[in-house]
């Protein structure tokens, strides 16, 4: 029988292809056992039976062949908070927490109605319904199987989401309106090498990947948005760190004003955020 601080030491040499060998090992571990670090770290010399140690050479096996680490514990931290992932599911990234913090700031009425599109495994929706629980959120994917995840989530969490499936506005009711209309879209161009690193080779190419050299979808978004916007509502969309003047160009041409980009963590511009028909815009100024 092998101890907890051998397996550990083991699995860390094998995953030498990974950015973090020591982290993986130890949360792969953690999962297996349901236990902490600091349980992890005070009982190194506890022995696994030949089951637990045969599960954990499996799923060590499985993250030394690029399975993501999210996939093999099933769940994925985002905003504080502990969302279930499956390949189902695109794995939420910590940049997309800035869209968060953005919206959290913003003016929005006491009741806003938002919609997020493509919400994965609901990590936009449900945070924003969990942090401002006055707001009416819906949430829409055109994976059914993604969907089953989010509601899953939202239960789990407690967050009070609608949920609905189906391409894009197509999702919700023809005459229905909101104050914000949020989503991270697939966005990267069918042709782009990352496709062939790192977690985007497991994750749904249906959550990554559009025309258009990744603007297809983003197209579909900003001009579904002119109809589906109240007067003085907002428009929040990522895209990749080389879009940012496209889409500001995009949602100009659309008649969004102002039109701005959100930074990510490390500076990069990362995301569209747009106004419709705002009171201080001198193009609608006067339907204030
Ligand atoms: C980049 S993922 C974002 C997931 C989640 N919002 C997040 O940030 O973690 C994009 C999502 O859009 C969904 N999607 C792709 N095409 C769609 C379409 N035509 N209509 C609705 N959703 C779509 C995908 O299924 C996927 O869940």
């Amino acid at each position: 029988m092998s101890s907890v601080h051998e397996l550990l030491v083991s699995a860390a040499r094998r995953l030498t292809h990974s950015p973090s060998p020591k982290l993986d090992a130890e949360v792969l571990m953690m999962r297996l056992l349901g236990v902490n670090r600091a349980w992890l770290y005070a009982h190194p010399e506890q022995l696994l039976a030949p089951k637990a140690a045969a599960a954990y050479d499996t799923l060590v096996d499985a993250r030394q062949r690029g399975m993501p680490v999210a996939y093999l514990t099933g769940e994925r931290e985002f905003f504080a908070r502990a969302f279930r992932v499956t390949p189902d599911t695109l794995i939420p990234r910590p940049d997309t927490e800035r869209l968060i913090d953005a919206t959290l700031q913003m003016k929005l009425p006491e009741r806003a109605r938002v919609l997020d599109l493509g919400t994965g495994s609901g990590a936009i929706a449900i945070t924003l319904a969990l942090e401002c629980p006055d707001w009416d959120v819906t949430a829409t994917d055109a994976s059914e199987a993604a969907l089953a995840v989010a509601r899953d989530n939202a239960a789990r969490l407690g967050a009070c989401v609608r949920f609905a499936a189906g391409d894009w506005y197509a999702a919700v009711g023809a005459d229905e309106r909101f104050d914000l209309v949020i989503s991270n879209p697939p966005y990267i161009a069918p042709d782009d090498a990352h496709l062939g690193e790192g977690d985007l080779r497991f994750e749904p190419r249906r959550a990554l990947v559009a025309a258009d050299d990744g603007l297809a979808d983003i197209r579909c978004i900003v001009a579904g948005a002119r109809e589906r916007l109240l007067p003085g509502g907002w428009l929040i969309v990522e895209h990749g760190w080389q879009q940012g003047e496209a889409v500001r160009a995009i949602a100009a041409e659309a008649g969004f004003a102002p039109v701005k980009t959100l930074d990510d963590l490390a500076g990069n511009p990362r995301a569209l955020l747009a106004g419709w028909q705002q009171p201080d815009d001198p193009e609608h100024a006067h339907h204030a």
